[in-house]
């Protein structure tokens, strides 16, 4: 199978779309870290995949102050890096007339805190180096304020804008920087949750996600028939949209 990338750090890697990635990545020859905070999930990674291509590390990606030291750590440990993807997130679950403020700043710490920490150092080196491959795993929820979980989707959206924004800073030197939105993936994350509709796999998720990085296009939906459900969806007028409650 043709290597698509050598040096991999995936970050939020013990469950779902980062597991995926990890497995996908490691299948194709690629060296990869993988990062999060259940060493158990993490340990099958290496065990099904060998010590030689997955690495694993414990990290909480609300310990910022641990990311700088990690992340140089990983980058030598691997022997190189040209591909970081975050990956962690969290959804709590919040029910439609909660205001529960511990639980929105977890996931605003966690889905677009931790993404800051760990790409910013990334988007350091590859722009030094002139080359690399950034993605950030956001969500069809950022692109608009749905009532139901208000947290969750800011912190898509913050990360979404964010990656525009490293994109302008570091494209033209040659570095890419991908965002993807999935719709609905068979993960932890989601189950349970009744209504869903058009749910994929974690690894049809991972297949399409590393095309995208592969080829570096700018934002990619997935699968692709979210983007014109969402560019309908971002056309609704406020005034009716209030009124869905989604
Ligand atoms: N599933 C969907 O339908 C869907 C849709 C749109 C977007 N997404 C996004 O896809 C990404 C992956 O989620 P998933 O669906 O694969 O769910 P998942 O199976 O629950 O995976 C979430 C990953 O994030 C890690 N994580 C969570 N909090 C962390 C923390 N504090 N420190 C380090 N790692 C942490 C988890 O590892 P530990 O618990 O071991 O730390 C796990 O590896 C998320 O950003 C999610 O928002 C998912």
């Amino acid at each position: 199978m043709k290597k698509r990338f050598k040096h991999a750090l995936v970050i939020g890697a013990s469950s779902g779309i980062g597991a995926a990635l990890v497995r996908q990545l490691a299948s194709e020859g690629c060296r990869v870290a993988a990062l999060a905070r259940r060493e158990d999930k993490l340990r099958e990674l290496t065990r099904d995949a060998g010590e030689d291509q997955v690495i694993t590390r414990v990290h909480d990606v609300t310990a910022i102050d641990e990311v700088p030291a990690l992340f140089q750590e990983i980058a030598r440990d691997l022997g190189g890096l040209d591909l970081v993807i975050y990956a962690a997130g969290i959804m709590r679950p919040v029910a439609f007339d909660e205001f529960n403020t511990e639980a929105d700043l977890e996931m605003i710490r966690t889905n677009y805190e931790g993404a800051v920490a760990w790409l910013n150092p990334a988007a350091e080196r590859f722009g030094a180096v002139g080359r690399g491959c950034i993605v950030g795993i956001g969500s069809v929820a950022g692109d608009r304020g749905r009532s139901g979980n208000p947290a969750y989707g800011s912190s898509k959206a913050a990360l979404d804008t964010y990656l525009e924004a490293l994109r302008n800073r570091i494209a033209r030197k040659g570095v890419r920087v991908v965002t993807i939105k999935p719709g609905f993936v068979d993960t932890e994350m989601i189950a349970g949750i009744p209504g869903l509709f058009w749910v994929i796999s974690p690894e049809k998720a991972a297949r399409i996600i590393l095309k995208k990085a592969s080829r570096g296009v700018r934002e990619a939906y997935v699968p692709a028939r979210w983007r014109l459900v969402m560019a309908i969806i971002r056309r609704i007028p406020s005034f009716i949209f209030r009124h869905l409650k989604v």
